[in-house]
């Protein structure tokens, strides 16, 4: 399957998959690396992979709709199969989410519906919560509200920081997301409404 990764900024999300298709584990490719920051570090790296990567401001639009018109239009073109959210810190309209329903996932730091939104790890660290982790998700018309597909749990430390907490929970993303394009990649993930079922 050919896999268009979105991200705003570092991009280890993205490396991760990168190596994991690099090394086989996955059998895709990624075809393009979207971003909404033209000086973003996840472009770096996507030039190390010689990944194409197509930027844009959203300022230079009249609105949001109006440049993801023109994504979804160079998906297509591209006959993009999967859409993988990595770090991509902009709000979709359903100009993206129509097409792309049940083919684009997002990853996020914390255990949804717990902690949604910006900065979930430091709204379980805030919280007191003991457990947390990442999840992979569908992505819907909400923020975070999709159909879960998978979760990895991370437990919180009572000496935790923002940094020691988000390190351990990245680290978690890194094997979480590969697994789950991974069983995409081979059709075993099938979606009835809310219920997601990975099959063997
Ligand atoms: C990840 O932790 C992801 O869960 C969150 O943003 C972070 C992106 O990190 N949505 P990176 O750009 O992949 O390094």
């Amino acid at each position: 399957i050919k896999i268009a990764v979105f991200a705003s900024g570092s991009g280890s999300n993205f490396q991760a998959l990168a190596e994991n298709v690099r090394d086989g584990r996955i059998h895709a490719s990624i075809e393009l690396v979207v971003c909404d920051k033209p000086s973003a570090y996840v472009l770096e790296r996507a030039r190390n992979f010689q990944v194409e990567t197509y930027t844009f401001s959203p300022k230079q639009y009249a609105s949001r709709q109006a440049y993801e018109e023109e994504i979804v239009a160079m998906l297509q073109a591209k006959g993009i199969d999967l859409i993988v959210m990595a770090g991509y810190m902009r709000l979709v309209t359903s100009v993206l989410v129509e097409p792309y329903y049940g083919r684009m996932i997002n990853i996020h730091p914390a255990l949804l519906p717990a902690f949604p939104g910006i900065n979930g790890v430091g709204q379980a660290l805030e919280y007191g919560a003991k457990i947390t982790g990442a999840t992979v998700h569908f992505v819907d018309g909400g923020t975070d509200t999709g159909p879960i597909i998978a979760q990895q749990a991370v437990q919180i430390d009572d000496q935790d920081t923002l940094e020691t907490l988000g390190a351990r929970i990245q680290k978690a993303e890194y094997e979480l997301l590969p697994k789950v394009v991974g069983w995409i990649a081979e059709g075993r993930v099938s979606l009835d409404g809310r219920k997601v079922t990975i099959n063997n």
